[in-house]
Formats: C-alpha cells, sequence, structure tokens
C-alpha cells in the first residue's frame, strides 16, 4: 500500500510536470539588455506567450550579472523574490542550500535531463543532487573578434599571437584604428586576465588560481608573468572606452577598432548588425587558447512559492527552456550553443555559421582533453566574493600605470586569500 508521503509527493510530481494549467505571471531577473540578447530573449518571450504565461521582464544591464545578483539579493531580503532568474555557478549552490530554490527534478526527470547535459556541466546545476537550474546554451568566452579590413589596411596578418598583436598596435594607431576595443565594466577587463591566464599559463596554472585559489599560485612568477602581459595590454587600452561591451563590439564591426577580446555574445551583436561571424567579423581564439574552452551556461533558477500555479508556471517554463526548437532559436541569435546538443549534436553546418561551428569543435575537442574551464569571471568557477577580490585587484592595475605586475601579484594573493 502507498505510504501519505509517496502519495503526496506523486500528486506533487504530477502538478509540476503538468502543462496544460492556468495562466500566470512570469516576472524573470536578468541581464540580456544589448540588442543581439534582446533579439534572443525575444525567442523566449514569444515561446512563454505561446505556452499561454505573461512575461514579465526584470531586466538590469550589466554584463556579467554583478548589477542583477545585487537587485535580486535585495529582492530576496524583501521576502519578494522574482518568479525566476538568471543566477551561476556557485551561486546556484548557495540560495540553493538555503532552501530558497523550487526543486525542479520531476520536470527533470520527466525529460531525462541527465541523458542530454554533459555530466561534468550537470553538477553546476544541480543541489543535493537534484535539478535546480535549467540550463539553455553554453557560451566560450576566449574569444578574439578580429574586424580583418582593419590588419588588411595596415598590411599584416590577423594575429595569432599576443607579440604579433603589439608589433601591429602602432601601425594601427598611425592609420587611425584603435588597436583593442573594450567596454568601461570591470568584468571585461577581468576577461582579459582571465583569456591571457589561459594562454599564455595553460590549464593546470587556470585549475590552480582561478577554481582552487591555491595561495601559492596566486602570487607566482607565472602570475607576474600574465601581469606583464597585461602591462603591455594596459598600453593599449583607449583613453575613452565604450561603456558597454556591446558598443566596443559595435566599434570592432565599424572598422574603427581592430579587435575586441569577448565571448560569443558578441557574435549575437555581429547577427544584430546584419553581418556575418566569420566572414565579416573574424572569430579566433585568445592566443594560445585554441584547444581551450572556458565556459558560461545560461540558466535559469526558479524561486520556491507556494502558489500552485506559479508552481505550474515554473515547470513549464523549465520545460521550454530544454526544449530542442527554443534552444536552436535562442542561441543562433545569441552566439551560444544549445545546451541539449552538446551530447546529441544534430549540429547542422547549413544554417550555423563558421565561428559557431568552431565553437563546437572547440567544445568537443576540450571536453575531450580536459581544457573545458569554467569561467571565473562569469562566476562560474567561485562565488562572488572572491569574483570581487579578482576584479577589483585586476581593475586597479589596468587603472594604475605606476603598478608593476610584481604588486599586483601580491595584492592578489593578499585579496583573494581574505575573501574565501
Ligand atoms: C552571460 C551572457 C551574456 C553576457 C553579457 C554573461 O555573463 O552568461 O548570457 O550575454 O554575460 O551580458
Amino acid at each position: 500500500m502507498k505510504t501519505l508521503c509517496s502519495l503526496l509527493s506523486a500528486s506533487i510530481t504530477a502538478l509540476l510536470v503538468s502543462t496544460s494549467a492556468v495562466a500566470a505571471e512570469l516576472e524573470v531577473l536578468h541581464w540580456w539588455t544589448s540588442p543581439g540578447e534582446q533579439r534572443a530573449l525575444s525567442e523566449l518571450k514569444a515561446a512563454v506567450h505561446d505556452q499561454g504565461d505573461e512575461w514579465v521582464d526584470f531586466a538590469i544591464i550589466g554584463g556579467g550579472g554583478e548589477n542583477a545578483m545585487n537587485v535580486l539579493k535585495s529582492r530576496i531580503i524583501s521576502g519578494n523574490p522574482p518568479t525566476a532568474a538568471q543566477i551561476k555557478g556557485p551561486t546556484i549552490k548557495q540560495w540553493g542550500s538555503l532552501g530558497l530554490l523550487a526543486d525542479i527534478d520531476p520536470v527533470a526527470k520527466a525529460d531525462q535531463w541527465d541523458s542530454l547535459i554533459p555530466e561534468q556541466l550537470q553538477t553546476d546545476l544541480k543541489v543535493d543532487g537534484k535539478y535546480v537550474a535549467a540550463p539553455i546554451n553554453i557560451h566560450r568566452s576566449n574569444w578574439m573578434w578580429v574586424n580583418p579590413e582593419a590588419f588588411h589596411k595596415i598590411d599584416r596578418p590577423v594575429p595569432t599571437t599576443w607579440q604579433q598583436f603589439f608589433d601591429s598596435a602602432p601601425l594601427l594607431r598611425k592609420a587611425g584604428i584603435e588597436p583593442l576595443a573594450i567596454g568601461r565594466e570591470d568584468w571585461q577587463l577581468a576577461t582579459l586576465f582571465e583569456t591571457v591566464l589561459l594562454g599564455t599559463q595553460g590549464v593546470d596554472f587556470y585549475r590552480k588560481a582561478l577554481i582552487e585559489l591555491d595561495s601559492a599560485a596566486l602570487d607566482s612568477d607565472q602570475m607576474i608573468a600574465v601581469f606583464t602581459t597585461l602591462a603591455s595590454l594596459r598600453n593599449l587600452l583607449p583613453s575613452t572606452p565604450e561603456q558597454r561591451w556591446d558598443a566596443a563590439t559595435v566599434r570592432v564591426i565599424e572598422g574603427k577598432a581592430a579587435i575586441q577580446i569577448a565571448g560569443d555574445w558578441a557574435r549575437g551583436e555581429i547577427i544584430a548588425a546584419g553581418k556575418v561571424p566569420g566572414k565579416d567579423i573574424l572569430c579566433k581564439a585568445v592566443p594560445d587558447t585554441e584547444n581551450d574552452f572556458i565556459y558560461i551556461i545560461d540558466s535559469l533558477v526558479m524561486f520556491r512559492t507556494t502558489d500552485q500555479q506559479q508552481q505550474q508556471a515554473q515547470a513549464r517554463l523549465a520545460r521550454l527552456l530544454m526544449n530542442p526548437e527554443f534552444q536552436q532559436s535562442f542561441s543562433h541569435y545569441k552566439g551560444s550553443i544549445p545546451i541539449r546538443q552538446i551530447i546529441h549534436s544534430k549540429a547542422d553546418s547549413k544554417t550555423v555559421d563558421a565561428c559557431a561551428q568552431s565553437a563546437r569543435h572547440a567544445l568537443e575537442t576540450s571536453a575531450k582533453a580536459g581544457s573545458l574551464l569554467p569561467s571565473m569571471v562569469h562566476s562560474m568557477a567561485v562565488n562572488e566574493r572572491v569574483k570581487r577580490s579578482f576584479f577589483d585587484v585586476v581593475e586597479h592595475f589596468f587603472k594604475t600605470p605606476r603598478m608593476t605586475p610584481e604588486q599586483a601579484s601580491a595584492q592578489l594573493k593578499a585579496a583573494v586569500s581574505a575573501s574565501h
């Protein structure tokens, strides 16, 4: 005979996986505010609408999501969380362990997410073995977006090493082209740090310094070498950087700047501008990271609620986020790869551009080689406090020309050690 407990849990499961319920309002916090991101988001809004629910937009400007996390904290503290939010990595675990997140495992079980999401990535989405975050896609951060015309004008090849880039920089400036486009937000400087660190020091050092937070690695000759390359990049920062990362991408698209180091959300901007990624704007791995993939998963968590209509709408949303057609169309505009296609790769080479194909190839190679790495900058590797310490030291280094690589390395160890 069934126990009351198992009957209750069966009825909760039925409630969660049922799709034919009363429509509800879904208030979703995110930071997809650039033209490309908004275009991708419109696919999600339309799909939610088609399911009969009403999307209530809760958008907070600021790539990397730090502003969004601050706003979210205050909503949670005041006891009024949104229905769902874009959250990543260890923060998912933190909110989940506090019992704030809805268990979406019944949907995941019914739709067999375990067989669709690579095991390494599943752990980023679960708390105590149960899914609390519904993933959509995977982004790669170690990209260099290049305007080939800029290098054509100065009669130099598109750089594949930092030295080639540094050698081209004075010629680019002479031709009236900024060598490097970058936005004013600190996470973009941190992107230079994260990707240069991987390229110049390799996978093991990346793991030690940015994931394990090994104090010997944080202040080391290798870290000094990272800041030495960053010092050369520091000399090339535009005097008036753009406000936002996507405005920096537009400068590359328009040929006012030669390169931008950015995740493949930049591909979404290239598409939104009507250009062809891989042709009009080239996608090259950051020097010496061709076989590596610094990953970011976009996922939404659902906040625990006692309202049954909301619970059903959350389950509908979770199921939708893993829908293969939705993931395909979202990723097309977003510049990412659908997460469920990583295992059951059905990528159609006719419909995806050269950069998407190259991202998929890098993903497969890096997963085999053990160089699929979570991004520190995009909160996949460390919590927000630790991330902030990295950002503060890196930003201070870029904004203080007299600061030496040795000082930066010592400060990094002190700041990061104090924050965890
Ligand atoms: C998110 C992307 C977003 C990017 C820039 C990253 O943290 O994962 O979805 O496009 O920030 O806003």
